[in-house]
């Protein structure tokens, strides 16, 4: 029996959430399914990092140790198979500043950004950021899962875009990139000699067992220039702690980045790097029981969905985000009419996608199928 409850209620409200505190909801019953966190507690391991920080009362600003760099250096080696050296690693508050900063270094303003869509909002989001233009190319469904449009993702690398984008997992819509996919990416990506920045906050948090994340890095040579950027924040719904790490192999790809980041990013707190060294040193009960629950949470969504004539969904090969399509001609605005029913998704425009909803389904079983209710009871009324 593990010592973790993830069918615990926690009141998360009141607690400055952005998920169930929301403006929004002032007077409303709402269930908040939207921003991409966990309603679960975190493992003991990590209460008592912050317990053992709080004993000791001191808040001064942090190094970043050798042990954590060895951690996380081990952590891609066994996790994804990638043999990287520490002095590639830099250290960052989160990947979404880390994308934006690197966007604006290496992209220059004749250049664009190029991303798949749909997409995490701040992909497409920081050609605005930076003033860049947007290149786009759309991700189709093969085989029951959501990949690139390899033809189209060609015709956009031909516009000489500064830097490609890439989201693995990919959020919305949970794709693992395969080795050949990677294989086929990096080919491009060479030949049109476009940078890659690689998002994989994702990569542990893998709902196929028969399914495993692969780097792109691994496949990169040094004269490509690429940045891959990890986290543990999402795996081990640390989100509001912030931290991550930027892998750089190329010295001089690195070095401009370095420069770039005095004076713009901040250091990361002590809360944040002691909370990843945990992270990455704890044993794995927290996270294997946590994937059992995912996983059940996905199946019991994926069956639901299943009965519904007007909604689709591609399983999810990772992540907790689920990316339901509808048909628009029945349930016209789904996500308000789900919302004046008491349950808040993310509206798919909002990743540029057509008639879509995004779930989080990483609650408890309990607020999941009460989520299925009103799903239910918005559909039968629209019938
Ligand atoms: C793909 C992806 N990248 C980055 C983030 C956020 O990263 P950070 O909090 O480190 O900026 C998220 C959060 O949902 C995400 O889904």
């Amino acid at each position: 029996m593990s010592k973790y409850n993830f069918d615990q209620e926690i009141d998360r409200k009141n607690t400055n959430s952005y998920k169930w505190d929301n403006p929004l909801y002032e007077g409303l019953d709402i269930l908040p399914m939207p921003v991409a966190d966990m309603d679960f507690r975190i493992a003991d391991e990590l209460t008592n990092t912050i317990s053992h920080i709080n004993d000791h009362g001191v808040l001064g600003y942090s190094l970043v140790p050798e042990t954590l760099k060895r951690a996380y250096q081990t952590k891609i080696k066994e996790s994804y198979d990638w043999d990287t050296q520490i002095e590639w690693q830099v250290w960052i508050p989160g990947i979404v500043p880390g994308l934006t900063l690197a966007c604006s270094t290496f992209v220059s303003s004749e250049q664009s950004i190029l991303t798949p869509i749909p997409v995490y909002h701040p992909f497409h989001l920081v050609s605005k950021w930076v003033d860049r233009d947007l290149l786009t190319f759309n991700m189709v469904e093969k085989d029951g899962r959501w990949v690139y449009d390899f033809i189209e993702f060609e015709n956009q690398l031909k516009k000489n875009p500064g830097v490609f984008l890439f989201c693995n997992p990919h959020n919305p819509g949970g794709t693992v990139f395969t080795e050949v996919e990677i294989e086929r990416i990096v080919f491009l990506c060479t030949k049109y000699d476009c940078m890659i920045l690689s998002d994989e906050i994702h990569s542990d948090l893998q709902l196929q067992t028969s399914q495993k994340h692969v780097c792109i890095g691994k496949y990169i040579s040094n004269e490509l220039p690429a940045i891959t950027f990890f986290a543990t924040s999402k795996t081990y719904n640390t989100a509001g702690m912030g931290g991550a790490v930027a892998i750089i192999p190329n010295a001089k790809i690195r070095e401009k980045y370095n420069k770039h980041i005095q004076g713009v990013l901040p250091m990361l707190s002590r809360h944040s790097i002691e909370i990843i060294q945990t992270s990455l040193t704890m044993n794995n009960e927290w996270l294997e029981n946590l994937l059992i629950y995912l996983r059940n949470n996905h199946e019991l969504l994926l069956s639901f969905i299943k009965q519904i004539k007007s909604l689709k969904m591609l399983p999810l090969e990772a992540t907790y985000l689920a990316w339901i399509q509808y048909d628009k001609e029945i349930l016209c605005d789904f996500q308000q009419r789900l919302f004046t029913n008491g349950l808040h998704v993310l509206r798919g425009d909002q990743f540029l996608g057509k008639n879509f909803i995004r779930v989080n389904i990483a609650c408890t079983k309990k607020s999941l199928e009460k989520a299925l209710l009103i799903i239910k009871k918005t559909i039968d009324e629209a019938h």
